[in-house]
């Protein structure tokens, strides 16, 4: 079925294969867009906070974990109504929101900026555009028409250029190798692969009527956290995510007590740090240990020559592989009734 075109159309209604498709070109453009911001603040600043939720958070991540590992500056990401006391003056708020009206991204870069801090609104329009050009903030927009987790290259990229432009970070360099990273990988993941050769399509035949555990060690957490979501969203489908080492001190024990887990979950195991790193000794005693608990792990193994292609190699191989799942699942990855549904709810609540 995941080899037949035809088969994958059926389902793949609104054709998110092709989106997916663009994802290089989305970081080569959006790295430029961003940078190419002429900032009304340039700082400097004291600390980045960013605020953002569902997929649009997934830039969010990929960009604060960038900068807390390269700039000498605090940095936190907020899925939240208010935004932390310490966000002020002083503060650069980064709100990233895809449409531009999400209500919690609204309100806690609102708060923020009532105590004086500076906006930089990452969006493709909507209120926050409005409210933050007429409120002296930056706007940096992306290209307007796709599901916000579909735009993950557009959002990262154009908040990393903007935050470029603005004086914290240079990833110019690291977006153009991400870009010629998942040109080559391409070939590999997409449709016309065939699943004897093809990861992605493998993974989500593993995962199939299971449950996906997704594990991964510093910047690969934020790729496990995205596979899991992209499960969600795409397959509507359940997956949990979780953190190396954090998971070593809690979520491991479980998977030696009951078998009823071996049955219903399959652990997927990210692998991307050097062999000679703590990390790195943690990623394959993870592998060796869910073994030992009688489990079929699945290794995802990251290449790249930068942390950050090695997390969009992650991230390709796990949004393909939702995909993939969506489709033996039979659902239409495009669509989220439910997620649009809570939204019309909450703007009933709104109105009273
Ligand atoms: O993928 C989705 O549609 C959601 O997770 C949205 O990203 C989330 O609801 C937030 O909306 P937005 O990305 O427009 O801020």
């Amino acid at each position: 079925m995941l080899d037949d075109p035809a088969a994958l159309r059926a389902v793949d209604r609104s054709d998110m294969l092709h989106v997916l498709a663009s994802l290089p070109e989305q970081v080569r453009q959006s790295a430029q867009a961003g940078a190419r911001l002429q900032p009304r603040n340039r700082g400097p600043f004291k600390a980045v906070l960013f605020a953002a939720m569902g997929g649009s958070a997934m830039g969010a991540d990929v960009a604060a974990d960038w900068l807390a590992r390269r700039a000498p500056l605090p940095c936190a990401v907020t899925r939240e109504y208010d935004a932390p006391a310490w966000a002020g003056a002083g503060t650069l708020v980064v709100a990233v929101s895809y449409s531009g009206n999400t209500e919690e991204t609204l309100a806690c870069a609102r708060a923020a900026k009532q105590r004086g801090a500076h906006v930089l609104a990452v969006t493709s329009g909507g209120e926050l555009a409005t409210w933050a050009e007429a409120t002296g903030g930056d706007v940096v927009r992306v290209p307007a028409g796709l599901q916000p987790r579909a735009a993950l290259g557009h959002l990262a990229f154009a908040t990393l250029g903007a935050l470029e432009a603005m004086g914290v970070g240079t990833v110019a360099k690291d977006a153009e190798g991400v870009a010629a990273h998942l040109e080559r990988l391409r070939a590999q993941l997409g449709p016309e692969s065939k699943e004897a050769q093809n990861p992605s399509k493998q993974l989500a035949r593993a995962l199939h009527r299971k449950v996906a555990f997704v594990y991964g060690a510093g910047p690969l957490a934020v790729a496990a956290r995205r596979f899991a979501t992209q499960v969600n969203e795409n397959a509507k489908d359940l997956a949990h995510w979780g953190p190396i080492p954090e998971v070593h001190h809690n979520e491991l024990s479980a998977w030696f007590a009951d078998p009823r887990f071996r049955d219903l979950a399959v652990p997927v195991v990210l692998q991307g740090e050097a062999a000679g790193t703590p990390l790195g000794a943690r990623e394959r005693a993870t592998v060796a240990l869910m073994k030992e608990a009688g489990g079929k792990p699945w290794v995802l193994e990251a290449k790249g020559d930068t942390a950050l292609a090695r997390t969009f190699h992650a991230i390709y191989v796990g949004d393909y592989a939702s995909l993939y799942l969506a489709v033996l699942l039979g659902r239409d990855p495009t669509p989220v009734d439910a997620i649009v549904k809570l939204k019309q709810r909450m703007a009933e609540f709104r109105r009273g």
